[in-house]
């Protein structure tokens, strides 16, 4: 039985005898445990199938520790962190020796970020290592945003759950690498890229393609539904094209009409692009488990979060 529960004192001891927990942060739940131990990041691996090319995110609780995880950070990243920490904005920096081959996946720069979540901060300030974490769920399918849905992705695989509610921003954090002072972007996410912007001005694009990411979370596919997925801006008709089936859709705001047999899910009755983005996963993880024989998904305005929403419905679609 995997527990649900508030209770910090367990966490740290299930962490100190290098398990795992699932953790809380403002994106989404993170797979958890003690990044200096290549035993308990092991576990990590294991437990999600996830390959060991794959690499992981450093969690720390305070500024002070980034001299343990990182060297010759660039002043660009100092300030970076200054400005988004606490919160979704997730840096690639060169490795110290303390932090395991394994958590980088050999790779010479290491992730890191410091989540925002209360009982996550006061979690890692109450540790004296910081957290690898990926986030909690198998390999390439949806990330949870809920407790529940991490308890129904490893019921009895996991000891403990540590509840810290329904994940604020909900999409995972951006990520930025650096090359000669300049940020690159190498994950859309929960960060404003115009927020950043101000601080870096014109964010580069890597140079990798798809065959060869440097970020695997840039795979085409990823985030995927094991139902039949399609990404539309024109639901009436991809509605036409599927006849007699079981459908669900996926929406921005509310519909002109409702459809008889038809299940619709509205991501922010509201119109908002913040609270779409907090019902994304949440919404597809339901979607999913309603045995449906097809989800139609619409694109959400392309502004601000709603371009990191977009992006996790093309690779949700991606064949
Ligand atoms: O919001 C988030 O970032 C959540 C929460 C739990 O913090 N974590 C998360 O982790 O999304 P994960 O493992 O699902 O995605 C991390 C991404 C992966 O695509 C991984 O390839 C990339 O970060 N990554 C990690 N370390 C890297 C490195 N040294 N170089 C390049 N990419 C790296
Ligand atoms: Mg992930």
């Amino acid at each position: 039985m995997t527990e649900i529960n508030t209770n910090i004192e367990q966490a740290i001891l299930i962490l100190k005898a290098d398990d795992l927990v699932a953790i809380p942060t403002e994106t989404v739940y993170g797979l958890a445990a003690n990044a200096f131990s290549e035993t308990a990041v092991e576990k990590i691996f294991k437990l999600k199938k996830r390959p060991s090319f794959n690499p992981l995110i450093v969690h720390i609780g305070s500024i002070v520790e980034l001299d343990r995880i990182a060297k010759n950070i660039p002043p660009l990243a100092i300030e970076l962190a200054k400005a988004f920490w606490p919160g979704p904005l997730t840096l690639l920096l060169e490795k110290t020796e303390l932090i395991p081959n394994l958590v980088t996946a050999q790779n010479k720069t290491v992730a890191v970020r410091m989540p925002n979540h209360p009982a996550t901060l006061q979690l890692l300030s109450e540790l004296d290592f910081p957290l690898a974490a990926p986030s909690a769920n198998p390999f390439m399918s949806v990330s949870p945003t809920k407790p529940e849905h991490v308890k129904k992705y490893f019921d009895g695989k996991l000891k403990m759950i540590l509840d810290g509610g329904f994940c604020s921003e909900g999409i995972e954090s951006t990520i930025l690498g650096f090359e000669n002072n300049n940020a690159v972007l190498y994950r859309q996410g929960s960060c404003s890229t115009a927020e950043i912007e101000k601080i870096t001005g014109k964010l580069l694009l890597p140079k990798s393609d798809n065959s060869t990411p440097k970020v695997p979370g840039m795979l085409k596919r990823h985030y995927a539904p094991k139902t039949k997925f399609i990404l539309t801006s024109n639901y009436k008709k991809e509605l036409r094209n599927h006849a007699n089936k079981k459908i669900g859709i996926m929406l921005f705001s509310a519909p002109s009409e409702l459809l008889p047999n038809i299940s619709f899910r509205i991501l922010s009755e509201k119109e908002s692009l913040k609270e779409a983005a907090q019902n994304l996963f949440a919404t597809l993880i339901e979607l999913d488990a309603m045995k449906l024989d097809l989800i139609i998904a619409v694109y959400v305005p392309n502004k601000g979060i709603g371009k990191s929403i977009n992006d996790r419905l093309e690779r949700a679609a991606s064949l």
